[in-house]
């Protein structure tokens, strides 16, 4: 079976918090059943914007790779690793600057945003500005599939997409294709290499988008073929030349309905967020203190669930009949705030305790996490150096 490759990256932020599990780390959790899946921790990511504090990366990474398996991701079924141990993507990165035309980056839409916004640093860095590049690295290293990101980043797997067409256009033409090509599906054997032409007809007159993949299916299963040739026969289905590089797609994970204490959106820097692995007694107090509609002074006031940040707690870990409850209650000023306040409570609670047993774990024994990333980077690096060794050589830099 052809199996599609998931890969997503996180930078190391330190403790995750309920907006990332229920944005970002749900989501793989669920991928991680689906597709052969790498999650990595983006430590070189955080130079590009933070070049200038960089104490805290390793100790971040480390806290976050906790939360990642307190929340549920599954060693066993996906591959985690820290980019920087393998510095296969640096190479990458560096090869792929030197087809990476200057506007291309400067267009993208977080270069002038992110310089804005973050004003205060200096961004006129050639490591800012190359920052998409890295990305593509990161992803195209792996041939990934899919790449599940938020909103804010499908442009940067826009431009891997063009990134990996341009390096397929320039480098994977070779002298003699077409023959290369006719030889390669006679490797195949009689009956698939007439299945091969079949669909690639298929393909090519009629545009069909499964018979394309049913025969990416057959080349993935056919293990008589060498690399090259598979790259070729790939590359021969849509026409051109070698397929070196895979350009991904997107799976869009969207936006966290996940609202801090105060309302606003949930972030360590607004100081509103209740983390992956907070103390229980914590967890209370944080709820019980936090904001509620504000024209509800006092108890007997009505209130209006939609101007109260606890309503959307409430969305999120309620049922049809406690939300109900909610609506009614606050509406005619049946219940109280507290008392409102308490299946979140309950519900938080109750989502965390797995957490913190399964972060114990880890915690008891750390060496269990270097032994995971240890897996991971090894993993990771073999996959890794295989795409290196076919761009090598598609760049004229093979010298075995
Ligand atoms: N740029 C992403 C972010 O800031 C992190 C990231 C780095 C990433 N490389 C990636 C995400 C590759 C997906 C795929 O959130
Ligand atoms: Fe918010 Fe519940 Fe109080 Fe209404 S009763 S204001 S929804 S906390």
């Amino acid at each position: 079976m052809y199996a599609e490759k998931v890969l997503s990256g996180m930078r190391p932020t330190g403790r995750l918090h309920l907006g990332h599990y229920h944005g970002v780390l749900k989501n793989w959790i669920k991928l991680q059943h689906e597709y052969p899946c790498l999650f990595f921790v983006a430590d070189w990511h955080a130079l590009t914007t933070n070049y200038d504090e960089p104490g805290g990366i390793v100790e971040n990474a480390w806290e976050m790779i906790i939360d990642w398996l307190a929340a549920g991701v599954d060693p066993s079924q996906a591959t985690l690793f820290i980019q920087s141990r393998v510095p296969e993507h640096a190479e990458l990165h560096l090869l792929l600057s030197m087809m990476t035309p200057l506007g291309w980056l400067e267009r993208v839409p977080t270069y002038k945003d992110q310089q804005e916004k973050l004003s205060h640093k200096d961004l006129t860095t050639y490591g800012f500005l190359g920052y998409p590049l890295l990305q593509a690295a990161d992803i195209l290293i792996y041939r990934a599939d899919k790449v599940p990101v938020g909103e804010d980043q499908v442009p940067h797997i826009e431009f891997t997409r063009e990134i990996a067409r341009r390096f397929n256009h320039i480098f994977g033409r070779e002298p003699g294709f077409e023959d290369k090509a006719k030889q390669a599906v006679k490797k195949l054997g009689s009956k698939r290499a007439k299945l091969y032409l079949e669909l690639r007809t298929r393909f090519q007159e009629k545009g069909e988008a499964d018979a394309l993949e049913q025969a990416h299916a057959l080349l993935d299963e056919a293990q008589s073929l060498s690399h090259g040739d598979k790259e070729r026969l790939f590359g021969y289905l849509e026409g051109g030349g070698k397929m070196i590089l895979v350009e991904p797609g997107v799976l869009l994970t969207e936006a966290a309905r996940m609202p801090g204490l105060d309302g606003q959106k949930m972030s360590k820097s607004y100081n509103n967020a209740i983390t992956l692995r907070e103390d229980p007694d914590s967890v209370r107090k944080k709820i019980r203190t936090m904001q509620t509609d504000p024209q509800r002074v006092r108890r007997t006031d009505a209130g209006d669930p939609e101007k109260c940040p606890v309503w959307q707690f409430h969305v999120i870990y309620s049922d049809a009949a406690v939300k109900e409850w909610v609506q009614s209650g606050c509406r005619s000023a049946g219940i109280g705030c507290i008392e409102c306040k308490q299946p979140v409570i309950d519900a938080v609670l109750k989502e965390q305790e797995p957490m913190h047993e399964r972060a114990q774990v880890y915690i008891d024994d750390p060496q269990l996490v270097r032994n995971i990333i240890a897996d991971g980077c090894e993993k990771a690096r073999k996959l890794a150096q295989e795409t290196m060794r076919d761009v090598r050589e598609a760049m004229g830099l093979d010298y075995s």
